[in-house]
């Protein structure tokens, strides 16, 4: 029995000083190439689906896959988590499906577009938490809305996250409403806003405190040292792999991502778990862009498949080491759903 709450997993994760890469996948070559980059490092894993992601592979396909991985990695605790639940439905029916763990993202109202009001967040976070909990599985909930601190925007790449311009206000999670939020929702884990956005273009020069404000993760872990806390947007977009790309014929325009030494001092002020999508696209897009360069002939898929779960898998298992997740599979006793609902009984009791 390998599947693992979130819960649990970052209260190990706390315990010894080490953050988790939380991948996002959608389909089965994905999630092989990160079990097989885990297995080398000793590494507990989570993987990651977007509600993009639910509908691309289907929720039975992707609980196949979670089941295969279980069976042809048992000792690898496995968490699989709703990444930006917008309502109760998505993330009960994750949980239907084999979920440990949901976001309930009310930062934003259902349509993933809209800023959400705080009362609206607190409400439909403390719901979702109160009815997981009674099933063992873990939550997560956001506070902040994610956006540039440079232009005041969302992230458009990926049709999700608000329209329009915000003031730092909403693009900086508030340290005493985060008090005020974790208290009351009773949330497992906290994904905080400090200038991060989704996709490749973040930053468009090296990231300094005035657009990635690590300063806001540091006064929050002050505040609330016991909150496992998440930074989403956290894809470095590596110079190298740009460069890989665009010599294969990709345009990307110069971008700056998170820098890992940034995420590696998060680590030390509380951030658990780490979302990183966009540098696992970028790894296997590149690839797939070489090999249709120098074979234009080429028409198996496997031939450009295979090179890129290669080049995925460097990368996770690069993830796994700088954070300090490597080594921590074996040292972790999987508590099962049961267990985990039996200790969240008497809070929700109350
Ligand atoms: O939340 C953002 C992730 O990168 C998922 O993206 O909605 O295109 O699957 P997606
Ligand atoms: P990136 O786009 O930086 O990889 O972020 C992914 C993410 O936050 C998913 O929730
Ligand atoms: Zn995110």
């Amino acid at each position: 029995m390998a599947r693992i709450t979130l819960r649990q997993l970052l209260d190990h994760a706390a315990e010894r000083g080490y953050g988790v890469p939380a991948f996002n996948i959608n389909n089965m070559e994905q999630a092989l190439a990160i079990l097989e980059a885990a297995a080398a490092v000793d590494a507990p894993v989570i993987l990651q689906a977007s509600r993009g992601a639910r509908s691309y592979a289907g929720d039975l396909m992707l609980a196949r896959i979670f089941d295969a991985l279980e069976a042809m990695y048992p000792a690898i605790p496995l968490c699989i988590h709703q990444d930006h639940g917008n309502d109760e439905t998505t993330c009960l029916s994750a949980i239907q499906h084999g979920f440990t763990s949901v976001m309930m993202d009310g930062s934003l109202l259902a349509d993933a577009k809209t800023p959400a009001t705080y009362d609206y967040n607190l409400d439909i976070t403390a719901r979702v938490t109160r009815m997981a909990h009674a099933v063992g599985v873990s939550v997560e909930g956001e506070l902040g809305v994610l956006g540039s601190l440079e232009t005041g925007e969302g992230e458009k790449e990926d049709g999700h996250g608000f329209e329009g311009k915000l003031d730092h206000s909403q693009l900086l999670t508030d340290p005493d409403q985060a008090v005020d939020f974790v208290t009351r929702t009773e949330v497992d884990a906290l994904a905080i806003a400090m200038g991060t956005s989704h996709g490749a273009y973040k930053f468009t020069r090296q990231p300094d405190g005035e657009i990635l404000a690590m300063s806001v993760v540091e006064e929050i872990h002050r505040r609330l040292p016991d909150i496992h806390l998440v930074m989403h947007g956290s894809s470095s977009v590596p110079q190298e792999l740009q460069d890989q790309f665009n010599q294969a014929g990709g345009q990307m325009p110069q971008t700056w991502g998170v820098p890992l030494a940034e995420i590696e001092r998060g680590i030390k002020h509380g951030v658990r778990k780490v979302n990183i999508d966009t540098d696992c696209r970028l790894a296997m897009a590149a690839e797939i862009r070489r090999v249709a360069k120098v074979s234009p002939a080429e028409f198996d898929p496997r031939k450009f498949l295979k090179p890129a779960m290669e080049s995925l898998r460097d990368l996770c298992r690069d993830r796994f080491e700088r954070f300090g997740t490597a080594g921590n599979a074996s040292k972790i006793t999987v508590l099962p759903l049961a267990e985990m609902a039996r200790r969240y009984r008497p809070r929700i009791a109350a």
